[in-house]
């Protein structure tokens, strides 16, 4: 049987009218990618055909390697030519100026990008629980809500976000976090998801603090509930997902472990931890919002014309679709952990 060609190790950034039908090239031999244009004849391949649904910009797959037809799965960075690198000290490179000064904790890149260093932030407090809003509306974001928390030792005030989606990072300490009145026991590198009207409150064991990132979607603000509700949404009982080196997914030479997802109930937000080592991809596109912790080692964030470092404890915000490129400088590359919206899979970028 003839194998698809690889029309373009890259999906296609296409805008559909919504309700008409399309038939996608499943053979590669297409000119008018990524649609058909009748070149499958004499060969076993039929177009697909569909309807588009509500989203009109879509990424449709180039390479016929997809297993989600027509859309791009991701599939295409593990082909040769699909997961480009980029010289940093490349003329054009080196020609884009380091930013360097603080708009406050912030350093700012190109379209709203922004990296935050935590420790910088401004700080609140409410009992034994300090925290710090990281990414907000207001600093940009159209979709989430980040904030990190510290609980120094013993129990957090009861926090909510309220009727929204919740994932959560444990970057250091462990202990638990009772979520409605269900208690589950967390560490270090372990993703939670807290489901719309459930409340948190969290406990610190051991000498370390206890050290955790917040993330909801829709945009949204703490709230302090007196009363810890009995409200535990039981038709998702698994809530804590840990780092398990079987569950990565290649990505050229990065990978990536998909943790919370709708796999938990997480059917609008997806947490990912991955791995960038010593390199520079070539800058590149997302239909998905997204914010970075960056856990080990150091880099520096790319986009138009401009550049920044990063280093462990950054976060980096990146608004949809905007340009850029993440770079490991450090020899043991950099330990990255994202969450993504709307999406359910990292892997899927797109490229000028
Ligand atoms: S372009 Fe084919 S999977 Fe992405």
């Amino acid at each position: 049987m003839l194998e698809a060609v690889v029309a373009r190790p890259k999906p296609c950034l296409v805008n559909l009218t919504p309700g008409r039908k399309y038939f996608w090239c499943r053979c590669g031999r297409s000119a008018k990618q990524p649609f058909c244009d009748g070149s499958h004849r004499g060969t076993a391949f039929e177009p697909l055909e569909f309807v588009a649904g509500s989203d009109a910009e879509v990424l449709l797959c180039g390479c016929k390697h997809t297993g989600a037809g027509p859309f791009c799965d991701g599939s295409h960075n593990n082909l040769p030519g699909g997961s480009p690198l980029d010289d940093p000290s490349s003329p054009a490179n080196r020609g884009i100026p380091l930013i360097t000064e603080r708009d406050g904790a912030r350093l700012t890149l190109n379209g709203g990008c922004y990296i935050i260093r935590p420790s910088l932030a401004v700080k609140s407090r409410r009992g034994g629980l300090q925290y710090s809003y990281l990414v907000t509306g207001a600093l940009g974001a159209l979709y989430q809500t980040q904030v990190s928390l510290l609980i120094e030792a013993g129990e957090s005030p009861l926090v909510s976000f309220g009727s929204r989606d919740v994932i959560l990072f444990v970057v250091a300490g462990r202990g638990s976090v009772a979520i409605s009145g269900r208690s589950f026991a967390i560490a270090a590198t372990d993703g939670v998801y807290v489901r719309p009207g459930e409340v948190m409150r969290f406990t610190a064991a051991g000498a370390e603090p206890l050290e955790v990132f917040a993330l909801a979607c829709p945009l949204g603000e703490l709230e302090w509930p007196q009363v810890m509700p009995a409200n535990f949404d039981a038709r998702f009982p698994q809530r804590v997902v840990s780092v398990d080196v079987e569950q990565r997914t290649a990505m050229g030479t990065r990978y990536f472990q998909v943790l919370v997802d709708k796999r938990v109930g997480s059917g609008v937000i997806t947490q990912f931890i991955g791995h960038v080592p010593l390199s520079k991809a070539a800058p590149h596109r997302h239909l998905y919002e997204e914010a970075i912790i960056v856990l080990s080692g150091e880099g520096c964030m790319w986009t138009e014309d401009r550049k920044a470092e990063v280093a462990a404890g950054d976060v980096i915000f990146l608004p949809r679709k905007q340009l850029h490129s993440l770079e490991a400088t450090s020899a043991d590359g950099i330990d990255v952990v994202g969450v993504i919206c709307p999406g359910d899979n990292p892997s899927i970028n797109y490229y000028d």
